[in-house]
């Protein structure tokens, strides 16, 4: 890879990128594919926001594209198998164009047999870029238009902290990460491995990044983190919530995703005096059995984490609570499974994502005894998923009849007059609307409700 400094690096590529674009007679276009989490969102975002400084323009498909970049997910085996179809789909576009440039970005570039894949199954793909390795786009780029070997690039300088330009394309929602990597090693996560370990940007810095996107007219702000409140730089993560909170303005600020180890009195403190704070709290329970909480490594007992919702629900009645689980960790009994069936009639949250385990290679649970097979697993799922819409609904319902505010999004793709927007508490709204309310704060009467969206009526813009 290029030892030459970044600014160079980027001037080089687009003076040769200039040049190809005018005798082709129009810009050189990046398509760019996300898969995954919010995080990858914005690593997408710094990756595009590269792409543009070194003079290209957003293509709208990638047959007209000259780079095609995918930031990959590797959390679970579904999501790995359907990025390689999208990969094997962009085998004809190089056919078509043999100088269009394919990157494969994210965490799947973390792992070395994934690698070792792309390398001999996917010869098209030009290069790869681990998570922390993003920021070396220039160079791969550079590299490969000077004639370079195709490049696996798995241990590259970690940019994770650097400045990098961004392309947003939220609108007025916008993602800010603070932190990057993962300290916890939880038995079936491959994201420590893929991610690294943790590192926090300064306050100053993040503090400045959310100023200014307040001062643009940006709404909606999520913080960004594997473990969002294990963040430490100069200050811990309640200390940077309660700096962000001063900052004048009309916004929401979210953060995601929580620890429950690390969910602090000084956080739910926060969260309950704060101006601008989403009144919802993300917290990734898991399972509700202790036996395979301790298996996954998760370093807390129902108990515990019983404890953390009392205390958030003590200083805020209505605080939307909202969890990860997963069913069929290996060694998962009937009883254990009851145990989570309890829990979520004793915590009530308002919405759980849940996901049927995915054995991840190089992970402790990939080895443990008692892998569940799968037509137990699919059961557990779809009883969890069933109780959970009705106690989503029931959570939903006392919204009827209230208003709420709401930050409008845009219409819906099958009716132009139904547009959507989220409550502060993060719930999907849909209501009747037109262009002028997006990116607004405006109130809705709630007319119905259902487990995963509301419906409403606008009472004023
Ligand atoms: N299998 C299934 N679900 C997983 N998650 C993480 N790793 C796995 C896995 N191997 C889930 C966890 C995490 C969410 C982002 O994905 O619930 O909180
Ligand atoms: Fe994975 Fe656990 Fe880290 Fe979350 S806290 S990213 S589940 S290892």
């Amino acid at each position: 890879m290029e030892k030459r400094e970044k600014g160079a690096i980027v001037r080089a590529v687009k003076e040769k990128n200039e040049a190809l674009a005018s005798s082709l007679g129009k810009p050189l276009g990046v398509y760019i594919v996300t898969f995954g989490c919010q995080q990858n969102e914005a690593d997408s975002e710094r990756l595009r926001g590269m792409a543009h400084e070194m003079g290209y323009v957003d293509a709208d498909t990638p047959d007209e594209a000259s780079l095609i970049l995918l930031n990959t997910c590797a959390i679970r085996e579904h999501a790995e198998l359907k990025t390689l179809s999208v990969i094997g789909s962009f085998k004809k576009c190089k056919e078509k164009n043999p100088s269009l440039l394919i990157g494969v970005c994210g965490c799947m570039a973390a792992e070395s047999h994934r690698v070792e894949e792309l390398r001999h199954r996917y010869p098209y793909v030009d290069f790869t870029l681990t998570p922390a390795g993003i920021g070396n786009l220039p160079s791969a780029i550079l590299d490969r238009i000077s004639g370079g070997r195709r490049c696996f690039y798995l241990d590259t300088p970690d940019t994770v902290l650097d400045e990098t330009p961004i392309a947003r394309t939220g609108g007025h929602r916008a993602y800010v990460s603070i932190m990057y990597g993962c300290n916890n090693f939880c038995s079936y996560c491959i994201v420590p491995y893929v991610r690294d370990r943790e590192r926090s940007r300064p306050s100053c810095e993040v503090v400045a990044e959310v100023l200014s996107l307040v001062r643009s007219g940006v709404k909606d702000i999520t913080l960004l983190g594997q473990n969002v409140n294990s963040y430490r730089s100069d200050v811990d993560f309640p200390a940077l919530l309660s700096m962000l909170d001063e900052i004048p303005g009309e916004y929401i600020l979210r953060f995601m995703t929580s620890h429950p180890k690390d969910a602090s009195d000084a956080l739910v403190d926060v969260i309950a005096h704060a101006k601008h704070v989403e009144p919802h709290f993300h917290l990734p329970l898991q399972s509700g059995s202790d036996s395979v909480l301790h298996r996954m490594n998760r370093r807390y007992t129902l108990e515990k984490y019983m404890g953390v919702v009392k205390k958030l629900r003590a200083v805020l009645p209505d605080i939307a609570l909202s969890s990860d689980i997963i069913v069929g960790f290996p060694g998962e009994t009937d009883e254990d499974f009851e145990d989570t069936m309890r829990a979520l009639e004793e915590i009530r949250f308002d919405s759980v994502y849940s996901f049927i385990y995915s054995p991840r290679r190089g992970t402790p649970a990939a080895e443990m005894e008692g892998q569940v097979p799968s037509d137990v697993a699919g059961a557990r799922f779809t009883r969890l998923l069933e109780r959970q819409a009705d106690i989503s609904r029931e959570k939903n319902l006392p919204l009827v009849g209230k208003e709420v505010r709401v930050l409008a999004d845009g219409p819906s793709k099958t009716d132009s007059s139904v547009f959507s927007g989220r409550t502060d508490a993060g719930k999907l709204v849909h209501f009747k609307a037109d262009a002028e309310a997006v990116g607004k704060f405006i109130t809705v009467h709630i007319d119905r409700a259902e487990s995963f969206a509301l419906y409403g009526t606008v009472t004023s813009k």
